[in-house]
């Protein structure tokens, strides 16, 4: 049986991963410029999304150890207020292309500065898509930074 702070821990990671594929929807319906990044970050979260709910699934049946660590919970929850809150903004307000482009840098960035996912502790099955969870949240921190650093210097924007 989970821990309550084990099951609250996933399900805000859960709930994070699922928030970050919305903001990214609304930010590709305001900003077709940047389609092909959108579309590819709203499909990688979507992924993230996926990854934790069989983590979740596997641990609850016993066949995956997980450990919250030193998880905090309180900081992810946090996370989760300001992605929600920027979600409820893109109904009120257009972002413009650099601002939507440092929420993603910030956003992926201050989960890579907590290492979030380094606090979860699965069996060897599950390794490789905790691994790809990690790596693909450091790619989005560049992604989001060569489309700023593009977008700065007038270049077109692109994906990559
Ligand atoms: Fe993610």
């Amino acid at each position: 049986m989970l821990k309550d702070d084990q099951i609250k821990s996933l399900m805000l990671a859960w709930e994070l991963e699922k928030s970050l594929a919305e903001l990214y929807t609304r930010f590709g319906e305001q900003l077709p410029e940047f389609k092909e990044l959108w579309e590819r970050l709203v499909q990688e979260e979507q992924g993230h999304a996926e990854a934790v709910r069989r983590l979740y699934q596997m641990t609850y049946e016993g066949r995956c150890a997980f450990a919250a660590g030193t998880i905090k919970c309180d900081a992810i929850r946090s996370i989760v207020d300001y992605v929600r809150e920027t979600i409820d903004a893109t109904a009120l307000v257009r972002f413009a292309p650099a601002r939507a482009l440092e929420f993603v840098y910030d956003l992926e960035n201050s989960l890579i500065e907590r290492d979030v996912f380094s606090h979860f502790r699965v069996s060897p099955d599950f390794t490789e898509t905790l691994r790809l969870l990690d790596a693909e949240t450091r790619q989005h921190v560049n992604l989001a930074k060569n489309a700023l650093d593009k977008l700065r210097a007038g270049g077109a924007p692109a994906a990559t």
